[in-house]
């Protein structure tokens, strides 16, 4: 797949990168893949939680002492910080850039592939429009209430504020609707990978065939029921199964 932009016909010059849909697209998914080993290595940090406060505590502590002696105290933790700070503004400016490219070519009508008359637009939603669009909305206002909640001095913090974070996690998910609000979170967050793990890959140029197209299919599904149910085991533990009380 080529990654720089088409030359204006009679042209010899090359347009910057980022005029090139396709490079978006490929900033997109390799972005989203950052993001996903983050969360696949965040979800099965949270299970210490099981081992108690004390290791819980530790693991934190752990994480901002990352890489001493060698480099200094939370430098580590600030590098995969900034990483994801900057996968985060790509993904978000190139799928803002691709929409607005779409509305354009479309007249600002979006696809006009399936017509309805069950919404004022008259065109119908597609699956992974409404999906990626709303369910990007709905994970970006988590991770802010997330990291005011279990990180960042504990600004909200229901069931009472703590400086450990096995406290704030235990004493959190113990309240109905901080359970409720991360399920919520976290289910978008599911259909939105599910969706966006098969586009990665269908835009990395891996989708070649049905078959491969029926293989990421499954392999998109599994990823996305993994890391849903591995994060929401923990809460659901505090809540029914009484960890940390
Ligand atoms: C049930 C689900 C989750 C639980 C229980 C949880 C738990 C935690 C805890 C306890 C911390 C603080 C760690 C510390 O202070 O050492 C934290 C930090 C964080 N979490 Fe989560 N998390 C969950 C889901 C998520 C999700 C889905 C995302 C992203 C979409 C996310 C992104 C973050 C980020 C960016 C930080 C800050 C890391 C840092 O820079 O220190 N978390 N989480």
């Amino acid at each position: 797949m080529a990654l720089s932009a088409p030359r204006r016909a009679g042209n010899t010059r090359r347009l910057p990168l980022w005029r090139s849909s396709a490079a978006l697209h490929a900033a997109m998914a390799v972005s989203g893949l950052v993001m996903i080993l983050f969360l696949l290595a965040h979800a099965y940090g949270n299970y210490k939680v099981f081992a108690g406060r004390e290791t819980f505590d530790g693991y934190s502590h752990f994480l901002l002492e990352m890489g001493e002696p060698i480099v200094q105290y939370s430098v580590v933790l600030w590098v995969i910080r900034i990483v994801l700070i900057v996968s985060v503004i790509v993904h978000i400016a190139s799928a803002t850039v691709l929409w607005k490219r779409m509305r354009r070519a479309t007249g600002g009508r979006g696809s006009t592939r399936y017509r309805t008359t069950k919404n004022r637009r008259g065109v119908q939603r597609t699956y992974s429009s409404f999906t990626m669009r709303w369910g990007g909305v709905v994970i970006g206002l988590f991770v802010v209430y997330h990291l005011l909640h279990l990180s960042a001095d504990n600004v909200i913090h229901p069931g009472g504020a703590s400086t450990s974070p096995y406290e704030r996690m235990t004493a959190g998910f113990s309240i109905w609707w901080v359970l409720a609000s991360y399920t919520v979170a976290l289910i978008a967050l599911g259909l939105h990978l599910r969706h966006g793990f098969w586009s990665a890959l269908a835009s990395l140029g891996a989708n070649t065939s049905p078959t491969r197209r029926r293989q990421f299919n499954v392999v998109a599904s599994v990823l996305a029921g993994v890391i849903t149910v591995g994060f929401l085991v923990p809460p659901f533990s505090i809540y029914f199964g009484g960890v940390g009380q």
